[in-house]
């Protein structure tokens, strides 16, 4: 290793091999690696002009003479909702787009046909109440299909759309509205979670005392529960469309044109707006899609378990599936309401092909225990995939043999909000995996870990990941600030983007991504990656899920702190203390061993499931811990207080 690098320490040997009948039938095949090296705009291009149907087909290809401000292909003209919609009615209007499943136990299918005629007719809707190309619009909806709709007619007549997580607040609303000016506010009376309802509506009224631009709201009527209209600015949805024609001519893009704005939920720092633009974010979505999840679109029932509130969302349940005319399942609630088996009873019943999800829902699904899969038939099941967070590898283990019964293979998918489409992922029937390791890029996509000073770290070390290459779906800028998304994205290394990550890649060139740089400890000068000492603790099978930080210590600079949740059937002791600490020694190294351990119910986590050492940090330090009110289980961090409160007293 080098100094100004991360130390790596897990070592994990299994190897996962395709299946040669998985491989025979698989969209990518070897080559399209040495396609996508060869000439990695040459291959993007072919991506865009096969897969995507153009009004104007781009005769420019990649411009690099602005950098960091890339163009693709930006002579090129088309719609995003036609793509999704339009040239899939011919021949293939009565497939299913949406099998949909709420909350409550209600169900809609949605076919390409119906999914058309709600679109044409909201987005007339839309230019009814004066909405032109190039007017912002936000959504605050909970999962229906209506979310879809309004992101299709947003795309469909050219008004960029920002669609902010219906768990945030208040608050989230106004600054995103604000930022963007937006013209037009979408939302539902409420949503199910768990049960009861969230005010939707009234947490868009309280915003809307502080969003001038907001000229309309627009009301989706899904829990019925009471709310307010504001005469003049609010309207019904089920009012805006009733006489509207399902016929709206598409607005013609071009293909840098704006598609959206996504906030990314800094915990500090104002919100970034991570802008998308129309022809190489499509593209991006659909050869991804296509590749990585291996979609048959006459046979595959599809299911991408996160909110389109995220990024994973707006390209794996929205864009992508949908502009390759895939059936998908699309579910309003959580994994465990009314049981938890919620999951698996709808994979059963709607015979699910390929499932993706996350590691913080799968080590739920492993604390919950493996009876519940079980009492199910997941035998449709042929590919598992996971984004979000690094998995571990006893996770990995976990999903490919409870969930997949050990023979689909797992695509853990590396990208982020910013990089608008999957990155460094295994391409099934073609890439060995490795349980915990994303592999490899993916075709036309160049990853490299460098070190400190940016100079690439020799195999079996770990430094910091970086994108060497331009790509079609990257972010074109932060929204109202070109400079911080220089700052941020292209000053750290020469040439390259970072994102932010440390990862290892080992001697076979595989990557291990190691999680945020920000969390990387410092142990008597060795820089350890919370991520691989948190794997080693979920390799103890008392363990379900944990999360480690480094708190300061006088003696070795930092200190391993690990908050540890058990699964089912196991109790906290002196004793297992002592023995989790020995784990991690043997798995890892004495160098890792945790000075302490505090075993808790759950950890703190963002609404989008990534734990929040932050905070863990500042609960070890024993400082005050600030604004909490953006966890999804603030709840939970008052009982860990205590507990790190009564450990620090002991000392
Ligand atoms: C960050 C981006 C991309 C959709 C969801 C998250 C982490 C994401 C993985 C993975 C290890 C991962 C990274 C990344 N991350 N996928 N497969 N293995 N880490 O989008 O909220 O923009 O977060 O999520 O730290 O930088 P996001």
């Amino acid at each position: 290793m080098t100094d100004s690098g991360i130390e790596s320490l897990l070592q994990e040997d299994r190897l996962f091999p395709p299946s040669d009948e998985f491989a025979a039938q698989a969209n990518a095949q070897a080559k399209v690696y040495d396609e996508g090296d060869d000439d990695f705009v040459a291959y993007w291009t072919r991506q865009a002009l096969e897969r995507i149907t153009w009004f104007k087909e781009p005769t420019e290809t990649l411009d690099d003479s602005n950098a960091p401000f890339f163009k693709w292909w930006a002579d090129g003209e088309l719609n995003i909702a036609y793509n999704c919609l339009d040239r899939h009615l011919e021949t293939g209007g009565d497939k299913v787009a949406y099998h949909w499943i709420g909350e409550p136990g209600d169900t809609r299918t949605i076919t390409y046909q119906q999914l058309s005629d709600d679109v044409n007719r909201f987005a007339n809707g839309l230019r009814s109440l004066g909405v032109e190309k190039g007017d912002k619009v936000a959504i605050y909806m909970g999962m229906v299909p209506e979310l879809a709709v309004a992101m299709l007619a947003c795309a469909r007549i050219g008004a960029p759309h920002s669609v902010i997580f219906g768990g945030f607040s208040a608050e989230s609303i106004i600054d995103r509205v604000v930022d963007q000016d937006a013209k037009v506010l979408i939302t539902c009376d409420g949503a199910w979670r768990r049960g009861s309802t969230i005010p939707l509506k009234d947490n868009c009224d309280t915003a809307m005392e502080s969003t001038p631009s907001i000229e309309h709201c627009i009301v989706y009527e899904r829990t019925k529960q009471d709310i307010s209209m504001t005469e003049g600015r609010d309207v019904w949805w089920h009012d805006l469309v009733a006489d509207q024609s399902t016929n709206c001519e598409p607005e013609v893009m071009g293909a840098e044109d704006l598609l959206y704005i996504l906030y990314t939920s800094g915990t500090t720092a104002k919100p970034k707006g991570i802008m998308h633009t129309t022809g190489g974010y499509i593209t991006g979505a659909v050869t991804t899609h296509s590749l990585v999840f291996d979609i048959k679109p006459e046979t595959d029932v599809y299911w991408c378990a996160a909110d389109i509130g995220w990024v994973t969302g707006h390209t794996y349940i929205v864009y992508g599936p949908l502009a390759n005319h895939t059936t998908s399942v699309m579910y309003e609630g959580t994994p465990d309401y009314p049981e938890k088996d919620r999951l698996w009873s709808i994979v059963e019943e709607y015979g699910v092909t390929i499932l993706y999800t996350a590691p913080t829902a799968i080590r739920a699904f492993m604390k919950w225990g493996a009876e519940y899969p079980k009492s199910r038939d997941l035998s449709s099941l042929r590919l598992l995939g996971s984004v979000g967070e690094p998995i571990n590898p006893e996770a990995w283990m976990w999903y490919h043999e409870h969930i997949g019964s050990s023979n689909c293979p797992i695509v853990d998918t590396w990208w982020q909000t910013e990089t608008g489409s999957i990155m460094i992922s295994p391409l099934p029937g073609v890439t060995t995996t490795k349980p915990g390791s994303a592999t490899k890029a993916i075709p036309g996509i160049a990853a490299e870990v460098v070190d400190k000073a940016g100079v690439p770290v020799p195999l079996g070390s770990g430094g910091f990941l970086t994108i060497t290459k331009p790509w079609p779906a990257m972010l074109r800028s932060i929204y109202g600030d070109d400079d911080r998304y220089i700052s941020t994205y292209w000053s750290e290394y020469e040439g390259r983007y970072f994102a932010g990550d440390g990862a290892k890649i080992d001697e076979d060139g595989y990557l291990w991504i190691l999680g945020r740089v920000d969390d990387v400890m410092n142990i008597s000068g060795h820089r350890i990656s919370t991520m691989e000492v948190e794997s080693a603790l979920v390799s103890h099978p008392a363990v379900a899920e944990s999360a480690v930080v480094g708190a300061a210590d006088s003696l070795t600079g930092q200190a391993i702190v690990a908050f540890v949740t058990l699964r089912r059937g196991f109790e906290d002791s002196d004793d297992l203390n002592d023995e989790l600490r020995k784990h991690v020694a043997i798995k890892i190294g004495a160098i890792a061993r945790p000075k302490s351990i505090i075993f808790t119910p759950d950890l703190p986590k963002t609404r989008s499931g990534k734990i929040m050492r932050r905070l863990l940090r500042d609960i070890s330090e024993n400082r005050s811990l600030g604004d909490i009110t953006t966890l999804a289980n603030a709840e939970i961090v008052s009982a860990i207080a205590s507990q790190a409160e009564a450990l620090r007293s002991e000392d």
